[in-house]
This record gives C-alpha cells, structure tokens and sequence, in this order.
C-alpha cells in the first residue's frame, strides 16, 4: 500500500478493538455492515472510525502519550525560554510556537479520551533552563524531531480525522523549527563547534 509514494506497512489488527484478523490485517469474512467492529466498542472507548483504521493502535496511543508530554514540556519551556529573550521580536516568535503547542496538547488530549475512554497522564517537566542561544538550539531539534514523529503517526492510520490532526500539527512543527531558526540568528547565536580551527 503507498500513500503519496511512501511504503507503509499492511494494517495488522493488532488492537483490542477491532475484530479478527485474516490474511493481509482484514477481517475474516470482512468488516461487518458499516464497518464497525464486531461486536461493538468496549465500553468507554470509541476509536475514531475503529481502531482497525491504525497499524498498530497500541503503538498510536503510546506515541500519543509521549507528544502530549512533549507538548506540555515545550508550551512551559516556551513560556521560560520567550522570559529570557532579547529582544521583542525574538520573543513574538517564541510564544507563537508556545501557542501552537498549547493548541497541540488540547488537541492530543481530546484524540487520547476519544480513543481511549481515558484522561492521559501528564506528568510535571522539571524545567532546566540552559542560556537563550542553547535553549534556542534545543528547540530546533525538538520542533524538527516532533515533525518527524508526526508524519509518522499521520503514516500509521487511514482515519482521514486523525491524519488531519497529524497534519496540522506536523506543519506546525515544521514552522517552528523555521521560526526558531530565524530566531537564532538574529540573537547572534553562533555553535562554537562549527567555528572553523
Ligand atoms: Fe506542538
Ligand atoms: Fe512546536
């Protein structure tokens, strides 16, 4: 199967949701009428669109858990590093990506209930904060790895609902690892391990 010239793996139901698996990750005899799992949805858990629509579903949900950690620890680090800017334009920037990310974690939030029946556990980031120009670069990595995870969870579901979601948060990650980026060099930033010898 491709989507957009990438290989993706075979959908194996490998979930507690959706029904027996037959050859090729389909239901033996097919999806039952409507396409809902046989048997109906456990309660308290209602997969958007059914949990067959994932590759791996536990896996979805755990690296859901992980980027709704991650957004909570950015949105904070955010609001620390944007504190210690130098200047206003510096910090505009900065709380534009502490924005998204609180938008992020809302939204992660409300897939993880939807998809699971539960709150997610959020547990409290013990901030260090390094100087700007380190935290700034910290930043970069973060954003650009966070788009890089997203694509992949966008990749791990047919649920055109929760690839939007992935979508949009992927995008966002991307312009921020742009803003922050441009936020580098215009505080002069420099990475002493580049200097030529
Ligand atoms: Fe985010
Ligand atoms: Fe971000």
């Amino acid at each position: 199967m491709f989507y957009g010239g990438l290989p993706i793996k075979p959908f194996v139901l490998n979930n507690p949701y959706g029904p027996v698996a037959g050859a090729g990750g389909y239901p033996v005899g097919g999806y039952p009428a409507g396409g809902y799992p046989a048997g109906g949805y456990p309660a308290g858990g209602y997969p958007a669109g059914g949990a067959m629509m994932f590759s791996d579903f536990n896996k979805f949900i755990s690296d859901l858990a992980t980027a709704i950690n991650d957004e909570y620890e950015a949105a904070k680090f955010y609001t620390e590093l944007a504190a210690i800017a130098p200047c206003e334009e510096a910090r505009d920037f900065i709380l534009h990506a502490r924005d998204d990310e609180k938008k992020h974690y809302s939204m992660f939030c409300r897939l993880y209930l939807e998809l699971t029946g539960r709150q997610p556990v959020v547990s409290e980031p013990n901030i260090q904060m390094p100087a700007f120009c380190t935290g700034v670069m910290k930043s970069v990595k973060d954003e650009l790895e966070a788009a890089e995870m997203y694509r992949e969870m966008l990749l791990a579901t047919t649920s055109m609902r929760v690839r939007d979601i992935m979508f949009v948060a992927m995008t966002d990650e991307m312009e921020h690892a742009t803003r922050f980026t441009f936020v580098y060099s215009m505080a002069d930033c420099h990475v002493d391990e580049c200097e030529a010898d």
